[in-house]
């Protein structure tokens, strides 16, 4: 009998609908080929129905989504909402409400595909930043004092607890494990300066990987050295694990280094729970409903769901029309790519 998974579908703002249904046109083929069945559910979680409804993401959708197998997200973000509201009301809900405390953000470059690195390619750039996901900057601890005063004080605290770092470098252990390549973690961090902090992280990292992973190379990296790293000596890293802050701004140079936000992927992974995929750019307003945008990312975030769902020949299979696909596009960019939206989905679906 062949499996069938609850999909939630979350098209989102700008092109995000856009390349989800690229996505979408990509697994109705990889699941009849690979004898597996789907059911999606659309969920209207947008900036334009927040300015008709006031609405967002409610407890209620969460309790609903956990009954998904999984997520599969566009992108979120709307010019006319104030800046904040979406990103908290919907995509940051989402993470925290269903505890996806992993953020995986593979950085891979494929061949053909133009790198602003020179001199370096798919052999040097191919590794994937494990991020904390649930805690950090973005637990919104914090507050003002004397607010619009002249005395004004604004603090942002970032949180890290002993159980939610170490599930997340446990995480990061076993995927460097899995992956098997170098065998080798960094920990990306600021100890020299960030001393509580860093020094729980580092204190935990040594702890584990020393005791439990005895097969797995300790690595330690700054993160301002590693975003020089990123772009002099690529090929130092294998698997880093991060915090929820540094692994956002290291995703985006991650990101341009592997061709550019058109082709980089991610998930919000709970293990234990319900997770999400997604483009890891946002919802670019100004190519919205144009065909211009580059469904690719997408369509990587669906392999990854693909992986995590344990589709794992499906996935692999998107991996190569991907990488037969991008051998025949002049660029990544939206409106270079010598083809619209539309197109890239098609030869994708095409190169399966
Ligand atoms: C990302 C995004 C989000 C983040 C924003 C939109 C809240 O930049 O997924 O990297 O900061 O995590
Ligand atoms: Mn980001």
């Amino acid at each position: 009998m062949s499996k069938k998974y609850k999909i939630a579908v979350i098209g989102g703002d700008g092109t995000g609908p856009e390349v989800v249904a690229e996505g979408l046109k990509v697994l109705k083929v990889v699941a009849k080929k690979h004898n597996f069945e789907y059911g999606l559910k659309d969920f209207d979680f947008t900036g334009q129905r927040y300015l008709k409804t006031g609405k967002l993401v409610s407890d209620e959708d969460i309790e609903e989504l956990k009954t998904f197998d999984s997520i599969y997200l566009g992108a979120v973000g709307d010019p006319d909402v104030k800046p904040g509201i979406i990103e908290h009301g919907v995509l940051l809900k989402l993470r925290f409400a269903l505890d996806q405390y992993i953020n995986l953000r593979p950085v891979k470059l494929y061949p053909n595909v133009w790198t602003p690195v020179r001199d370096k390619g798919p052999a040097e750039i191919d590794f994937v930043v494990v991020r904390e996901n649930s805690e950090g900057l973005y637990v919104g601890t914090g507050g003002y004092l004397k607010k619009g005063t002249s005395d004004e004080v604004a603090t942002q605290v970032s949180v890290n607890t002993r159980k939610g770092v170490e599930r997340c470098l446990r995480y990061a252990f076993e995927y460097t494990r899995k992956r098997n390549k170098r065998k080798q973690l960094t920990l990306v961090g600021k100890t020299n300066v960030l001393t509580y902090a860093w020094d729980l992280w580092e204190r935990a990292f040594h702890e584990i990987g020393e005791k439990e992973y005895k097969d797995i190379k300790l690595d330690y990296a700054h993160v301002d050295a590693t975003c020089m790293w990123f772009v002099k000596n690529p090929e130092w890293f294998d698997v880093i694990v991060t915090d929820n802050m540094f692994g956002d701004i290291i995703t985006d140079l991650g990101a341009m280094i592997q061709g550019g936000m058109g082709i980089a992927a991610g998930g919000n992974i709970n293990p234990e729970g319900v997770s999400m995929f997604e483009p890891i750019g946002g919802s670019a307003p100004k190519y919205t409903g144009k065909n211009v945008i580059n469904p690719l990312a997408a369509i990587g975030a669906l392999q990854m769901l693909l992986e995590e769902l344990g589709e794992d020949k499906a996935a692999a299979d998107i991996e190569q029309a991907i990488i037969k696909t991008v051998a025949k596009m002049p660029s990544q960019a939206a409106g270079k790519m010598g083809m619209g939206t539309r197109e890239v989905g098609d030869t994708v679906v095409a190169n399966l």
